[in-house]
């Protein structure tokens, strides 16, 4: 998959180099090219942002840089890329949106500063690509940086071949399947006692039925407790009638 993150803060993306998605990058499993916005500015001063029309506050980013910016990246690959537009004002992201973008070969992302980025880049790019504005939660950040790093590690860990052990995002929580509506629940390792506190009984038990339905239970009051929602937006048919004794 290849990635490319238009900035003003490309030292911002640094962690990419590090961890899941710095060994992806080193296997060749993930091409990320990071650009600096001010690279297609032409004055001394490399203006990326001017006032507002119609007053208000905070700056709006210029759009020539981002469209000399996006026209040459687009130049320098095959096929259309998703556009994925960090925004609080944008969709969710969700694990089902990860999925989504995992599957496109080629994704490039706006990351904007200031107000956001002057609206016709948006619709200029939207006739030509698949375009997403996309929120990562319902509050505001300094800038769209923050959020790649959020997406672009939700995305690689989807990856054929990124994760170590495939089965390892199939029981995430938000993961598609047979605990698609509920949260994962609690995990244990070695040792059995840690300062007097013992693991469940039936994690030792080698009964894999019971481990599975106690993972289920688990999981379904957690889900209870921290997101409620969760359940009552969920298709009834999804919990059997053990999950409703819980
Ligand atoms: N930029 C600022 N806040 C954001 C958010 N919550 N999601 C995506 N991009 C943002």
């Amino acid at each position: 998959m290849r990635l490319d993150i238009v900035t003003i803060f490309p030292e911002y993306l640094e962690p990419l180099n590090v961890s899941l998605v710095g060994k992806a990058r080193a296997r060749g499993q993930l091409d990320v090219r990071i650009h600096d916005l001010r690279e297609w500015t032409h004055d001394k001063h490399h203006t990326v942002d001017d006032t507002p029309y119609g007053g208000g506050p905070g700056m709006v980013m210029k759009p020539e840089p981002w469209g000399e910016a996006l026209d040459e990246i687009l130049a320098s690959g095959d096929g259309r890329p998703v556009m994925v537009v960090p925004t609080p004002s944008g969709a969710p992201f969700t694990q089902q949106l990860a999925v989504e973008l995992s599957e496109a070969p080629w994704l490039v992302f706006t990351p904007a500063r200031y107000e956001g980025i002057d609206r016709r880049v948006i619709e200029e790019y939207g006739d030509r690509l698949d375009v997403r504005e996309v929120s990562i939660g319902d509050y505001v950040l300094a800038g769209g940086e923050a959020p790649v790093l959020v997406m672009v590690e939700a995305i690689a860990r989807l990856l054929p071949g990124v994760l170590g052990n495939a089965a390892s995002h199939q029981d995430d929580s938000f993961a598609p399947g047979a605990m698609a509506d509920l949260l994962e629940g609690p995990v244990y390792t070695k040792p059995p006692e840690w300062r007097g506190r013992t693991i469940p009984e039936v994690l030792l038990s080698g009964h894999h039925g019971k481990i599975a339905r106690w993972r289920r239970d688990e999981a379904f009051r957690r889900t209870d407790r921290n997101r409620p929602d969760l359940i009552e937006r969920a298709d009834p048919a999804a919990f059997d009638k053990k999950d409703r004794e819980i």
